[in-house]
């Protein structure tokens, strides 16, 4: 009989809770957790199946591997741990899933490119979308060609974020924790994810992303308690010339903006959450300039956390799964730019505070309005009179 993939999980409190709830709850076939890196003191009393699998607890992966081997481990601890956490797992021999972004810095990223390839065993790294067989399903047809060249991306994501979010660990929305660039903003973090994948799907193949020659972007501070910027807008461009647009925010009076997104090619335009009369649809879909409708949302989409069933799945045979680390680079050499940016602090009449439930909420007033004019001209927040179209 084959094996059992043995896991390790790092991280199972905050977003990694998702790990163990779904080995909880899903009874894969085929897995063992063979253990968890977790610092959190009563972490073994959170979830039932760690007493009834008898499942090991240690403070780091050093001492996990003083006694145990794992053929996969999944990295869902604080940003600035991951390159050390990478590099540990690697030579001990494990796989690699972590947690975007893969490191804080483009540099780290291409050392854990070349450690991955010595120890021959892959990192993967869950920007979820990627592991979408939407996503995917389109990411085939832009490179088929189907769509004609691409003429630009834009996309639109923020959310409202407030005291209770940042309080939640010593990093969200540090720059730097102890000596380390963490740079925490949403668009490295909650709303990472549109930019991301405007990368992926440029890619030109299946497994990498569009890098990028320029990145432009005004980034804003409208929480004045955060240290990094809560509001950005970037204009960045690949290296085939293709001009890409986002926008994303915490200080936000809406719960959530988007995500909203439009791909032009020469013979028509991707939508993301685009109204066709009856609300937003939040699924990609195509229309093209001849009438042509394709309609990705029909595709299922495969598991909600695809990413761990497609490393999984990897182990077993020897393949990479999609989001390699190359993939994620172009997203963090934007974080790495931007962070050399000046961040303008907005005066504090522009900003209101919101005392909702048990948090509080700091929005920039008429910010909405003013991201969806940026969003239909792609233009920065100084300039929202501009008109590219
Ligand atoms: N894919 C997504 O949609 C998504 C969403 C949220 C967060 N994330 C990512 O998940 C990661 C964690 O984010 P978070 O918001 O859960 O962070 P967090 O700080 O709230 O939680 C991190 C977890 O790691 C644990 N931890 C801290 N130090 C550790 C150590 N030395 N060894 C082992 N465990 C340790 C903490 O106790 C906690 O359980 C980040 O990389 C973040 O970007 C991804």
């Amino acid at each position: 009989m084959e094996q059992p993939v043995k896991i390790l999980l790092m991280g199972i409190c905050g977003y990694g809770s998702n790990y163990i709830k779904e080995v909880s709850e899903r009874e894969i076939p085929g897995i063992k957790i063979e253990g968890i890196c977790e610092v959190v003191p009563n972490a073994a009393d959170l979830y039932p199946i760690i007493h009834e699998q008898n499942i090991p607890i240690y403070k780091t992966p050093e001492e996990f591997y003083q006694e145990h081997t794992a053929d996969l481990a999944v990295i869902s601890t604080p940003i600035h741990l991951h390159y050390a956490q990478i590099v540990t797992c690697l030579t001990h021999g494990s796989n690699v899933l972590t947690e975007k972004p893969v490191c804080t810095s483009v540099e780290g990223a291409r050392k854990l490119e070349q450690l991955a390839e010595k120890t021959g065993k892959f990192i993967s790294v869950g920007y979820q979308l990627n592991y979408s067989r939407d996503v995917l399903a389109l990411k085939k047809d832009i490179l088929d060609g189907r769509f004609g060249k691409p003429v630009y991306m834009k996309a639109l994501h923020a959310m409202r974020r407030g005291d209770k979010y940042y309080a939640r660990n010593g990093w969200a929305g540090r720059i730097e924790v102890k000596g380390c660039a963490v740079n925490d903003s949403p668009f490295n973090n909650a709303c990472a994810h549109q930019f991301q994948v405007m990368t992926f799907l440029l890619g030109d193949q299946m497994e990498r992303a569009a890098e990028l020659a320029e990145v432009q972007a005004e980034p804003y501070k409208g929480n004045r308690s955060v240290e990094n910027f809560d509001i950005i807008t970037v204009q960045a461009k690949t290296v085939s010339g293709v001009p890409l647009w986002y926008g994303t925010a915490h200080a936000i009076e809406d719960k959530k903006l988007g995500p909203t997104a439009e791909y032009r090619f020469e013979r028509g335009t991707v939508y993301f959450g685009k109204d066709f009369g009856q609300g937003p649809v939040a699924e990609y879909i195509y229309i093209g300039d001849d009438g042509t409708r394709i309609d990705y949302g029909q595709i299922p989409k495969g598991e909600r956390l695809q990413k761990f069933y497609d490393a999984i799945d990897a182990v077993r045979q020897g393949t990479h799964p999609v989001c390699t680390v190359q993939c994620a680079i172009p997203h963090l050499e934007a974080v790495e730019k931007i962070a050399k940016l000046p961040i303008t602090v907005l005066p504090q009449d522009e900003v209101e505070d919101i005392r909702e439930d048990d948090d509080t909420f700091h929005a920039v007033k008429g910010l909405h309005d003013r991201f969806i004019t940026c969003f239909k001209t792609r233009c920065m927040l100084s300039q929202p009179d501009s008109n590219r179209g």
